[in-house]
């Protein structure tokens, strides 16, 4: 088969597909579009089965994913996260924090945007170091408050993005304080400092650089990321398959 009659072949299968299931989107992709107190719009059901397995929209995982396949089909460029790890190891930070530099933002990428410090550390939590989900869950937090001891100053950017009056709320002030007097404090600080805002388009950074930290400091599960037991496996499996009905 040539290129153009693949192309084709792969466009009709995606039609079957879209002709045999209805899907459903979660209420959190319409929360805000819609108001969730009313019923959910549901597609047009009729003679149709409801989604239980791939999204075929989206590229079919392997059966047993890995992070790297996580970062390939279901998380955005990564560029960010891949210039941060660089960045992190230039400064000579230790292996760890070389990893929690790469999944810092994996949550704002790949899942949801609010809290994404907490959903990040919450979905590698299993599989990491402790000092690792550290410093990712209070990055977040941290990067609302300077510490002149690194010379880290409260992000230009911040003020563009959120104005001048914003102030974090009261529950942000507290995470702070426990993070800031917590032993992995330093940790989740100089993930700040090499979290790089600005990217650099000449700087061009493969994810395969950090196969041997993840290989080291990543403890990933023979089953494949999501079907594992694991805590956060219901997490992964979500990305993997966002619109499966149940
Ligand atoms: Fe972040
Ligand atoms: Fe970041």
């Amino acid at each position: 088969m040539n290129m153009l009659a693949k192309a084709e072949a792969a466009d009709h299968a995606l039609g079957e597909a879209m002709d045999r299931y209805a899907i459903v989107k979660s209420t959190i992709y319409t929360s805000g579009e819609r108001d969730p107190r009313e019923p959910p719009e549901h597609p047009d059901a009729r003679g149709k089965l409801h989604l239980m397995g791939p999204d075929p929209r989206l590229p079919r995982m392997p059966e047993r994913p890995t992070l790297f396949d996580f970062f390939k089909y279901r998380f955005g460029p990564s560029i960010h996260l891949l210039q941060s790890a660089r960045l992190a190891q230039k400064n000579g930070v230790s292996e760890k924090l070389v990893l929690a530099c790469l999944l810092h933002d994996i949550a704002s990428g790949g899942f949801i945007r609010a809290d994404h410090g907490y959903w990040a550390a919450q979905l590698v939590e299993p599989y990491v170091d402790e000092e690792v989900s550290f410093a990712i869950r209070y990055h977040q937090v941290l990067r609302f408050y300077p510490d002149e001891s690194v010379g880290y100053k409260y992000p230009e950017s911040y003020i563009r993005l959120f104005g001048a009056d914003f102030k974090p709320e009261p529950y942000l002030e507290r995470a702070y304080q426990y993070a800031r007097n917590h032993k992995y404090y330093m940790s989740a600080r100089l993930l700040t400092v090499n979290d790089l805002y600005a990217f650099d388009p000449n700087v061009h950074v493969e994810l395969e650089e950090f196969t041997d930290i993840v290989g080291r400091h990543f403890r990933q599960p023979d089953e494949g990321l999501g079907f594992d037991q694991s805590p956060s496996a219901h997490m992964w499996r979500t990305i993997n398959w966002p619109t499966r009905y149940l």
